[in-house]
């Protein structure tokens, strides 16, 4: 890794539990001045501490005894702590530091290992993905409407609403059951149909819940690994391969809308048979019919995202279009 972005990275960590031990710190002062009692039960809290060290050192015979009894007053103390917090109406963990990340509790590291959120800032570095996070303030569950999909039936298929409902339910439980099942999404139909609004609100879901995201539409991730490639700072290359390989989902919008070369088969191969292996999962969206998929990519590639993956058809009129209609 470039040492200046892990300069930046863990200098971040440090601001963000320096920020999160002030405000707690600031939060013990304010309560000690409500509950005095509170303040004088930490103090026991520490010199109990300091007890168990030393009974550990000076008579190691006697130690274990004494262990036992002095972590029961500390059990009892920090019960005690707990239930005045509680019946001050605050919750029990009031007082510990908030931090963003609950895993790695912003050290960026879980037993020597880059914790998830480490990654996901590697991710966002070289993917540049500071726009996708305002993407995602607009494209989430909170904003999905089943609005713009008529109830009427689409000749002899179910209406688009029902239909929308059916892949949403599925979207649901991808995210339900996303450390468990290893099937992915493939979204196929035509434009202004909401597949990457979709794939947003699923990204925004697992992004929330501590899970690598990383979005690319076909195009940019073709590109970005030619331009990688070509790139003599070959590390670059492999960690750009390596975070590819190994986030939890990775999305790939608007596939077939890439020039397709050998080149660009061939990666997009690399990675689909790379991602499968490890049980990893994508989202897949494109505006082409299932048989096109056939024709321009290989079987190699196609017989993998048919074996792997839930194809959902989205169809019904293109909302684009419909909003302007309303406007
Ligand atoms: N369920 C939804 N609720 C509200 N707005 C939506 C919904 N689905 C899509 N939209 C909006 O409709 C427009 C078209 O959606 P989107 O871009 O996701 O379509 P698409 O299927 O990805 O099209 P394309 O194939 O052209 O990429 C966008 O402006 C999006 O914000
Ligand atoms: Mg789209
Ligand atoms: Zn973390």
């Amino acid at each position: 890794m470039n040492e200046n972005i892990l300069h930046e990275i863990l200098k971040e960590y440090q601001m963000k539990r320096d920020r999160a031990e002030k405000e707690a710190l600031e939060r013990k002062n304010r309560i000690y001045k409500e509950i005095p009692e509170i303040e004088r039960i930490d103090e026991e809290i520490k010199k109990i501490g300091i007890e168990i060290t030393q009974s550990i050192f000076k008579e190691p015979e006697k130690g274990k005894e004494l262990l036992h009894l002095l972590k029961e007053r500390l059990n009892n103390l920090k019960k005690k702590k707990a239930y005045l917090l509680r019946s001050n109406e605050y919750s029990e963990d009031y007082l510990d530091p908030k931090y963003e990340c609950n895993i790695c509790k912003d050290t960026g590291y879980v037993n020597g290992r880059r914790c998830k959120c480490f990654d996901q800032k590697l991710i966002n570095i070289y993917y540049k993905q500071s726009t996708i996070a305002d993407i995602l303030k607009r494209e989430n569950f909170s904003n999905f409407s089943f609005e713009y999909y008529s109830d009427k039936p689409y000749g002899d298929k179910p209406s688009p609403r029902n239909n929308m409902k059916e892949i949403v339910e599925f979207s649901l439980n991808f995210i339900k059951n996303f450390d468990t099942s290893s099937e992915s999404l493939f979204f196929y139909g035509d434009s202004g149909l909401g597949k990457t609004f979709l794939a947003n609100c699923i990204a925004k879901e697992l992004l929330d819940r501590g899970k690598s995201v990383i979005y690319r539409t076909a195009p940019d991730l073709i590109e970005g690994l030619r331009r990688n490639k070509l790139n003599p700072d070959s590390t670059s290359y492999n960690e750009y391969l390596d975070l590819l390989k190994e986030c939890d989902l990775l999305i790939i919008d608007d596939l077939g809308t890439e020039s397709i070369t050998a080149f660009s088969l061939q990666e997009f191969f690399n990675i689909l048979n790379a991602r499968l292996l490890l049980g990893k999962k994508f989202i897949i969206s494109t505006n082409l019919p299932l048989s096109e998929i056939m024709a321009i990519y290989p079987e190699r590639i196609y017989s993998r995202i048919f074996g792997h993956f839930k194809l959902l058809n989205f169809y019904g009129e293109d909302i684009r279009l419909k909003r302007k209609m309303i406007i």
